[in-house]
């Protein structure tokens, strides 16, 4: 008789938050777990297929996307669940309040993508079930989560490791600098004067790095922040919501795209993480972004492994929600 073995899937703790609003809902602990667990949906995917079976995700879409939207799709899918989506403003033709307690009783779990970062706090105040936050203006932790998994799939573990992000201190520097001090990795935000990241991410990611011994660093000194650098990140000049910017902030950043000079400040074959869409020629060039040591696609890849771990640890079981 053979017997079945028994099974090597990791099982999904749930977070206590109960959503993820931003970075700050993960405490450190939850964070390992969801990349472990995240390493663990990608190498056995079939172990999880059925996880969610009958179970029913809402995405609210305020802006486009393209990687956003087809993981989170594709993720409920292959973990046995389905979801439905809905494009536009949220609370334009009624109040948040009201949209949350429609999906709570149609659908497991709310991911959205807002423009205001209120919007995706109101929807976690009002539903009672876990609100995922798809990116806001202020913090795209998905992001972030497959980024961390890309990192250590390289690297092993964080410490010891410095990656430089260089542009617009924005939604994505601001959640690569709380998970990167979070982990123990060495961090420097480099950009213009006048955008720098908010203030008080940077004093939250100080305090992360006290804790863990690591280094945040935001100046708008290319050669001082890309300096021992293992990965240069960046990401497009204008946000969506900014693109009337656009001339402007080309002019502002244009010592601060990511081509060789730049790329020559780092340490050598340094990865090139892009969250994409990119801009090439514009905040990276097109050479950049090809090289052998662009992570680019795995990071794609992974927002699909990263964002399945998330939605089995908030939704597998009661996810911390009443
Ligand atoms: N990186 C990212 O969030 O891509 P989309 O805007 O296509 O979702
Ligand atoms: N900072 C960019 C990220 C896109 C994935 C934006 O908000 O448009």
């Amino acid at each position: 008789m053979t017997r079945t073995p028994a099974s090597t899937a990791l099982k999904p703790r749930t977070i206590d938050a109960g959503n993820l609003r931003s970075d700050l809902d993960l405490s450190k602990a939850e964070l390992n777990a969801v990349l472990d667990l995240a390493a663990s949906v990608k190498q056995r995917p079939a172990e999880h297929r059925k996880a969610l079976e009958g179970k029913y995700v809402s995405l609210l879409f305020e802006k486009p996307s393209l990687r956003t939207r087809l993981t989170f799709e594709l993720a409920a899918k292959q973990l046995g669940a389905d979801s439905v989506l809905s494009t536009g403003a949220i609370g334009g033709r009624e109040p948040i309040k009201d949209v949350a307690r429609n999906l709570e009783r149609w659908t497991h779990c709310i991911v959205a993508r807002t423009f205001a970062q209120d919007t995706v706090d109101s929807l976690a105040e009002w539903a009672k079930i876990p609100v995922v936050n798809a990116l806001s203006d202020m913090y795209h932790p998905c992001q972030a989560l497959a980024d961390m998994q890309t990192l250590k799939e390289r690297w092993g573990e964080l410490p010891g490791h410095k990656l430089a992000f260089v542009g617009d201190g924005n939604n994505v520097a601001h959640s690569l600098l709380l998970d990167c001090a979070r982990l123990g990795a060495d961090v420097a935000v480099v950009t213009p004067p006048g955008f720098e990241p908010d203030e008080s991410i940077v004093r939250m990611a100080n305090e992360f790095a006290a804790e863990s011994k690591s280094k945040v660093t935001v100046t708008n000194d290319c050669p001082e922040g890309l300096r021992g650098a293992d990965a240069i990140y960046t990401d497009v000049w204008a946000s969506m919501g900014q693109e009337q910017e656009w001339n402007e902030r080309a002019r502002l950043f244009a010592a601060y795209q990511l081509n060789a000079d730049l790329y020559s400040m780092v340490r050598p074959n340094a990865l090139v993480m892009h969250c994409l869409p990119a801009h090439r020629d514009e905040e990276v060039t097109d050479e950049i972004l090809e090289l052998p040591s662009s992570v680019i696609f795995d990071q794609a890849e992974n927002r699909l492994h990263a964002q399945k771990a998330l939605l089995l640890m908030l939704m597998a079981g009661s996810g911390g929600k009443p």
